[in-house]
């Protein structure tokens, strides 16, 4: 297990984002600091403030500033540049979990939002810990997209086989937290 590292948590918009909180618990219970980004459909599934908590750091969701949308409450840091200083600050990036969305926005190249801006700009090891509907994860496209990240270098953890939210089994559960603790 990873100790003493700083972990960026990239959390997205999946029902196993509930998950993504006991990561957290355990990472930092190891001596890791956690810093979380989530996307705006991260936020539907699981609040900002629980990792905020968990991590002891403050959460980051947001690109850009404007008046409806003031920097000292989108940026904790008050900096503009938190796509690159993000980028910079972890030993690794986890994506977990990690949708179809997010693979495939990363496969194109896109920084459309700040998650994907801090991975396209990042030099460090990024994990990816898939978790959707098998259709989804058998889908050929998102197949294509994932081997292409491999050859890239992103790693990815699963997804397992197994139960999944929407009552069908299949390949596409997210990974059990202690078995993430142990491959990273
Ligand atoms: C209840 C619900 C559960 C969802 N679960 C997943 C999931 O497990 N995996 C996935 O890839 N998408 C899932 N989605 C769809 C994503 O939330 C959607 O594709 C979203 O645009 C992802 O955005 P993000 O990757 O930027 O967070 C779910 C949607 C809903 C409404």
């Amino acid at each position: 297990m990873t100790k003493g590292k700083r972990v960026l948590l990239g959390v997205t918009g999946s029902i196993a984002a509930f998950k993504a909180a006991a990561l957290t618990s355990a990472l930092v219970k190891e001596g890791n600091q956690v810093k979380v980004v989530m996307t705006k459909e991260a936020a539907y599934f699981v609040t900002p403030l629980t990792f905020q908590t968990l991590s002891g750091n403050p959460v980051y969701r947001e690109m850009f500033n404007s008046p409806e949308n003031p920097i000292n409450q989108t940026s904790p840091s008050g900096q503009e540049m938190e796509h690159i200083s993000l980028a910079d600050w972890p030993d690794i990036i986890l994506v977990c979990p990690a949708t179809a969305h997010i693979i495939s926005r990363v496969a194109a190249g896109l920084a459309d939002d700040l998650l994907s801006a801090i991975i396209l700009t990042t030099r460090k090891p990024v994990i990816f810990v898939p978790a959707m509907n098998s259709g989804m994860w058998q889908n050929k496209i998102l197949q294509k997209k994932t081997a292409e990240l491999k050859r890239a270098g992103y790693r990815f953890i699963g997804p397992a086989k197994g139960w999944l939210a929407c009552g069908e089994e299949g390949e596409g559960r997210m990974v059990e937290v202690e078995k993430i603790l142990e491959e990273i």
